[in-house]
């Protein structure tokens, strides 16, 4: 990411410290997000799968074809749709990657755990969860890069009308994602 600060001439620890409060200020503004407090654990990781996890795996190929149709059409007037093509591509291998980790790992050791708690499998789903945590940190700073390059996702004034939809859906994949670690970190990990 230096090189992305150094060309367009910000100065990287103030834009880190602001996009570090990204996350924080979404999780304190009012959104749709139910209470899972009393709901089975096994529920909570199979909403995840069902609505999170499969609404990446859709959509992260299909805007990953228009952050490149964007790029490809307008990346010499618009270079910062080169860096968003960069940080994107590094986003959604990560959340691939981190995707079939939970569902191949973790969740399926929480839903053993509630059928059968032990002491030796809360010690595994932990230290699990810790690695994922960071792993959400990573992604989350990625989609605070895409908002910056993006100016908030506001699309330039001459923009063509793909340009239009990949920012929206942006948009999109970021509330989508906050609120998907945020039922992660906040809701399933922290009753483990
Ligand atoms: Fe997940
Ligand atoms: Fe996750």
């Amino acid at each position: 990411m230096k090189e992305t600060f150094a060309e367009k001439d910000l100065d990287e620890n103030v834009i880190l410290t602001k996009l570090n409060t990204r996350y924080e200020e979404w999780n304190k503004e009012d959104h749709d997000v139910m209470n899972w407090d009393a709901k089975p654990l096994s529920e909570i990781v199979d909403h995840i799968r069902h609505t999170h996890h499969a609404y990446l795996m859709e959509e992260l190929p299909a805007l990953g074809q228009f952050v490149t149709k964007v790029y490809s059409r307008h990346g010499a007037s618009h270079p910062e749709l080169k860096e968003l093509y960069h940080v994107y591509n590094e986003f959604k291998l990560e959340m691939e990657e981190h995707t079939i980790k939970e569902e191949n790992t973790v969740f399926p050791l929480i839903k053993e755990y509630e059928r059968e708690p032990s002491e030796e499998l809360l010690h595994q789903i932990r230290k699990a969860d810790g690695e994922l945590e960071e792993e959400h940190n990573t992604v989350g700073d990625k989609l605070k890069v895409m908002r910056t390059i993006t100016s908030d996702f506001q699309p330039p004034a001459d923009a063509c009308g793909s340009c239009q939809i990949t920012y929206a859906r942006l948009a999109e994949m970021e509330e989508n994602t906050f609120q998907h670690i945020h039922l992660e970190n906040n809701v399933l990990f922290s009753r483990l």
